[in-house]
């Protein structure tokens, strides 16, 4: 799909299609429907006032013109109640209008874009480009047959009138086109099973990105992490033939700019090693490297939109697998921060890699630390799968991501970090134990994690729940979805503002 520019006026532009979008029973036709209603003879207006189309959200209409407009068909989409409207619902409209369009098999249309509510031209372009493009997104990588049954728009118009419109509009278009490729790119590794997307596989992403996007990349292999002493990250990965990785990307390295590191939970597979998981639903575990997608991911889009900052991000990259070689319950793991860890699970792994991991960024002397993971089924217990469970250990911090949450549509909520919850990680023979109690199992990981920080202002975001979804949303469809990716350039968006 290819999106561009061009001036024009609705009403006189000559397209196979047009799209234009109304709020719910508006008392006039407003906005770009307005004046393309006056074109049309009252049309639009008439049939609102018929019913046949409410402008109830989501709601979505195709009408023929019969050449009475330069452009031959109309797709009215609905916004809702104009009291209602925000960022989140435009991002739903415009993937919906989207996924009508090519389900119907149209190919190309056109947009105009004009100011008709509180949002700015840059918002309502960087949006619609956003919702778009993640609305329509689908994983066909590996569907051989009816290929050409595969429903894709080629081509997208928007128009502005104005000069210094099209400017406005050509910049939104550039950084949703930046943050969809993103989402995107971090959804096909989710998506893509762990026979291809393996740690060697990540490690090349990662290199190819440093080379495309002008990064350094560092991959540290099983035998270099071993003899720097990251007994946690070692013991996972040496139960699987396939060698893990660790990965370091570095963006604006050796600049005078605030350092943030950026950590991701790599395990591409994640069978619960040695304490393994039932086999029901163990498919969903491929999704286990979706916090190393998003860091990956929110590089590559900090780098294009050149964002003011020196980036590390660290992903640990390994599977999670029994063998004669794995790691055991009972096994005392020696972290690269001198703490001694009880294995009381090995399918608490996540916190294991991450442990290492977080102590490795702390070399860079980061302002912040920001990890990402799919780490605990007790956080999609307690807040399901649209909400990212958020925790800290800085109050700035966290309202950033809160703030950021609110832009994006991301939405994260605050569990509490309390000391109390240390003692279920009390162990008899090491520092502490990798598990606590099945109870409050999503706030014991983060606080075993908070051992590991020192006192650098961090935030551990729990994706377990948003990762991939069963059911669609808007403008996230079934299987991976990019969770993250959004919030943590939007925090990196705003962060001197
Ligand atoms: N990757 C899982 C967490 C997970 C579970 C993500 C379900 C998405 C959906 C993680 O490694 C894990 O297995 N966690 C254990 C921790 C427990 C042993 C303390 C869990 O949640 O059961
Ligand atoms: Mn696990
Ligand atoms: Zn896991």
């Amino acid at each position: 799909m290819e999106i561009r520019v061009e001036k024009g006026k609705p009403e006189k532009y000559p397209c196979e299609l047009l799209l234009l979008f109304s709020f719910e029973c508006p008392e006039q036709p407003e906005g770009p429907i307005q004046t393309v209603d006056m074109e049309w003879k009252g049309f639009i207006s008439a049939l609102m006032k018929q019913g046949d189309f409410k402008g109830e959200l989501f709601e979505t209409r195709l009408f023929y013109t019969q050449g009475a407009l330069p452009a031959k068909r109309v797709v009215l989409g609905g916004l809702g109640k104009k009291g209602e409207f925000d960022l989140e619902k435009w991002r739903g409209a415009a993937s919906k209008a989207g996924q009508f369009i090519r389900n119907a098999g149209m190919k190309r249309f056109a947009f105009p874009i004009r100011k008709w509510s509180d949002l700015s031209e840059a918002e309502l372009a960087e949006s619609f480009v956003t919702g778009l493009r993640l609305g329509v997104y689908e994983f066909n990588e590996f569907k051989t047959l009816e290929r050409d049954k595969i429903k894709e728009i080629e081509e997208v118009v928007l128009l502005g009138e104005k000069d210094e419109e099209i400017k406005i509009i050509g910049d939104g278009l550039r950084k949703g086109e930046i943050i969809s490729e993103a989402v995107c790119m971090a959804r096909d590794l989710v998506n893509g099973p762990s026979n291809q997307v393996t740690p060697t596989v990540l490690a090349e992403k990662a290199r190819e990105i440093a080379k495309v996007y002008g990064m350094e990349v560092q991959v540290l292999e099983l035998s270099q992490a071993e003899a720097i002493g990251m007994g946690a990250f070692v013991a996972v990965a040496k139960g699987s033939q396939e060698p893990g990785k660790f990965i370091v990307l570095e963006y604006n390295k050796g600049k005078e700019l605030e350092t943030i590191a950026l950590v991701g939970k790599g395990i591409t597979f994640d069978s619960g090693g040695i304490s393994i998981k039932p086999s029901e639903n163990m498919d969903r575990m491929k999704d286990d490297m979706s916090g190393a997608a998003a860091v990956l991911a929110t590089m590559q889009a900090a780098s294009r939109l050149q964002l003011p900052f020196h980036l590390v991000g660290i992903m640990p990259a390994t599977e999670n697998l029994p063998s004669g070689k794995a790691y055991k319950p009972g096994d005392i793991l020696k972290t690269l921060s001198g703490q001694t860890v009880e294995v009381i699970s090995t399918d608490a792994e996540g916190r294991l890699i991450l442990s290492d991991a977080l102590t490795y960024s702390l070399r860079y002397q980061p302002k912040a630390i920001i990890d990402l993971a799919t780490l605990t089924g007790a956080c999609v217990i307690a807040l399901g799968n649209y909400v990212i469970g958020l925790f800290g250990n800085d109050e700035s911090l966290l309202k950033r991501i809160e703030e950021a949450s609110s832009r994006t549509g991301e939405k994260a909520w605050r569990l509490p970090l309390w000391d109390d919850y240390f003692d279920y990680l009390k162990s008899d023979t090491a520092d502490f134990r990798n598990v606590g109690t099945r109870a409050a199992g999503a706030i014991i990981g983060a606080v075993f994690l908070n051992k590991f920080v020192e006192k650098v202002p961090w935030v551990h975001l729990d994706i377990a729940g948003p990762a991939s979804i069963e059911k669609e949303r808007p403008y996230i469809p079934r299987g991976g979805t990019g969770a993250g990716v959004r919030l943590l350039i939007q925090v990196l968006r705003d962060w001197g503002k």
